[in-house]
């Protein structure tokens, strides 16, 4: 199956389904904004807490053989609009980004990749392709080769001479837009038109939502496109309050929202979007050793969602590529199937120095140093001198950031359970989640709506619920009811039948096997609890 099908079939499955919807989606929709629908929503919180309990509840074990600490918090979406001068976000967040005068489409510039060709007689011909990276233009181009056109997402037309020109070139070049020179960009011809020369020169367009606050003489604000600036807003809150010492972390969950350029690929890049961060606070000498902790711990907990080892890698950040604020970072990827075999980022781990904290020290003119007196003891028993100590013992510590996305998360657990599996009866479709993590654990079903059976499921399903996300369904044939729970992801089916007033045994059915087995009926809730590891 064509990679581009599957994200299609699982679009339309998560609609179907109530996974995820359009947002407004009675008024035309919202370009790049999302709704969860009811098993969505159970999903998302799925994921959600299981980071939290990772992060908050039964933080890791730290190098020195003991749990570290972190702390939870939650904090406002708006904060005073000084945080986004001090953050850097007022000034440096945005993306270069180039309009079609023609077509009237805006691209970010460097998703657009231009293919030069030199034709006989060094004739020259620009062609723009939307392709998030050289690797992904490559694939495009690659498909024009065997099939003689480019997939649609790539670009929508090509004239007749211009095919042709590209057919017999005799050499040619993939590059950045961003990279062209001023009277090159004028030649190209845009991924949406067939026509030189529509593209604008690369412009910086800023990434926050703006807002207003306030009836009379309002002040602009801004919706916060990050949530760790509301993490440094409090970290002096945070020490003056809780017992922890550095190096310590607070983590939090929350909503964001950027002004992105070109929301897409479903929820993969959208406006409104949830994160997941946590700020690590340790001393400066410390924080590379924290970083590489951090940078494992996270690929660890991305396996432990069932996502594929092979699926996933780390990509160090380049020099030139590093955000205003870190030292050095690192991405956990993920191969999506929009970006195969190519890989796109699902969480970044920096490395942010003293950076958030002086500026916010700075900007708001109140002190954010620490006092180690830990440090400070270790110091005088090792016999340092009183002003060496004094000058070593306050410092601004240095922060290590995990920042990840949870409605990223969302799709990468979906991408990573979707099948097609011909052999099945009703559906094709399967979401093999780990269990889990599935919005529901367990169907129960009467076989027939009648003959004392709903009276027994109900029973029983009242009594599971205590313990188990479970859903109860009477109606439509039991192949129906076994399709429609393997396309939601449900691991276990119970059926109470015939032979259950007989023998007070159930058939359960397991989702990715179809394998069915007798179970004795106050046997079952032991039976789930074990397989779902609760
Ligand atoms: N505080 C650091 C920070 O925000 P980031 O790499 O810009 O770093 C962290 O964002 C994570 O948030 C990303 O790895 C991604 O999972 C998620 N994310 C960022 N922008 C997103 C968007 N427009 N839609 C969905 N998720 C997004």
């Amino acid at each position: 199956m064509a990679e581009t099908n599957v994200m299609e079939q699982l679009v339309s499955l998560c609609k179907r389904r109530g996974f995820i919807y359009p947002a407004s989606e009675i008024y035309g929709g919202l370009n790049g904004f999302w709704d969860y629908g009811p098993l969505g929503v159970l999903l998302k919180n799925n994921i959600r807490d299981w980071w939290w309990r990772n992060m908050v509840i039964t933080p890791p074990i730290g190098p020195d053989g003991h749990p570290v600490d972190i702390v939870g918090l939650d904090s406002s979406i708006i904060q005073n609009p000084k945080t986004w001068v001090a953050s850097g976000h007022a000034g440096g967040f945005s993306d270069p980004m180039v309009d079609d005068r023609e077509s009237k489409n805006r691209y970010r510039a460097d998703h657009v990749w231009v293919r030069e060709a030199e034709g006989i007689e060094k004739k020259r011909v620009y062609v723009a392709i939307k392709a998030t990276s050289e690797a992904h233009a490559a694939d495009a181009w690659q498909q024009f080769k065997d099939k003689g056109k480019l997939p649609q997402e790539f670009r929508t037309k090509l004239s007749f001479e211009v095919r042709k020109h590209l057919e017999g070139a005799v050499a040619y070049r993939d590059v950045p837009f961003t990279q062209l020179t001023v009277e090159e960009q004028a030649q190209v011809i845009g991924p949406d038109v067939q026509v030189p020369g529509t593209l604008t020169e690369p412009r910086q367009f800023n990434l926050m939502l703006k807002t207003q606050i306030g009836a009379v003489d309002p002040i602009e604000a801004y919706l916060r496109p990050e949530t760790a600036q509301g993490i440094f807003l409090n970290f002096k809150n945070v020490i003056d309050t809780t017992r922890v010492k550095v190096p310590f972390g607070v983590a939090q969950i929350g909503k964001s929202f950027r002004n992105e350029v070109t929301p897409r690929n479903f929820i993969f890049r959208s406006r409104e979007f949830e994160q997941m961060e946590m700020e690590w606070f340790c001393h400066p000498d410390e924080a590379r050793m924290w970083y590489d902790f951090w940078k494992q711990q996270r690929m660890d907990w991305w396996k432990s969602l069932g996502v594929s080892d092979a699926k996933l890698r780390f990509r160090d950040h380049a020099q030139d590529e590093l955000s205003h604020y870190s030292k050095m970072t690192v991405d956990i990827e993920y191969q999506y199937p929009f970006t195969a075999p190519d890989f796109g980022e699902l969480e970044g781990i920096a490395h942010r120095g003293e950076f958030d904290l002086t500026q916010h020290q700075q900007h708001s003119g109140q002190k954010l140093d620490y006092f180690d007196q830990d440090l400070q003891l270790k110091l005088k028993e090792q016999g340092v001198s009183p002003e060496e100590i004094k000058a070593k013992s306050r410092y601004v510590p240095n922060v290590i950031e995990p920042a990840s996305g949870l409605t990223r998360a969302v799709l990468v657990v979906l991408c990573e359970a979707y099948r097609r599996d011909p052999n099945r009866q009703g559906t094709e479709e399967l979401l093999s989640i780990k269990p889990q993590f599935a919005p529901i654990k367990c169907g129960i079903f009467p076989l027939v709506n009648k003959e004392g059976m709903p009276e027994v499921a109900e029973k029983l399903y009242l009594d599971l619920r205590q313990k188990i996300t479970c859903e109860y369904d009477p109606k439509q044939a039991i192949g129906r009811r076994y399709a429609r729970m393997d396309e939601i992801g449900t691991p276990y089916c119970v059926t109470i039948d015939g032979q259950t007033k007989e023998d007070q045994t159930v058939t359960v059915r397991e989702r990715d096997s179809m394998q069915q087995e007798r179970v004795a009926l106050d046997q079952v809730k032991a039976y789930l609890l074990e397989k779902l590891g609760m």
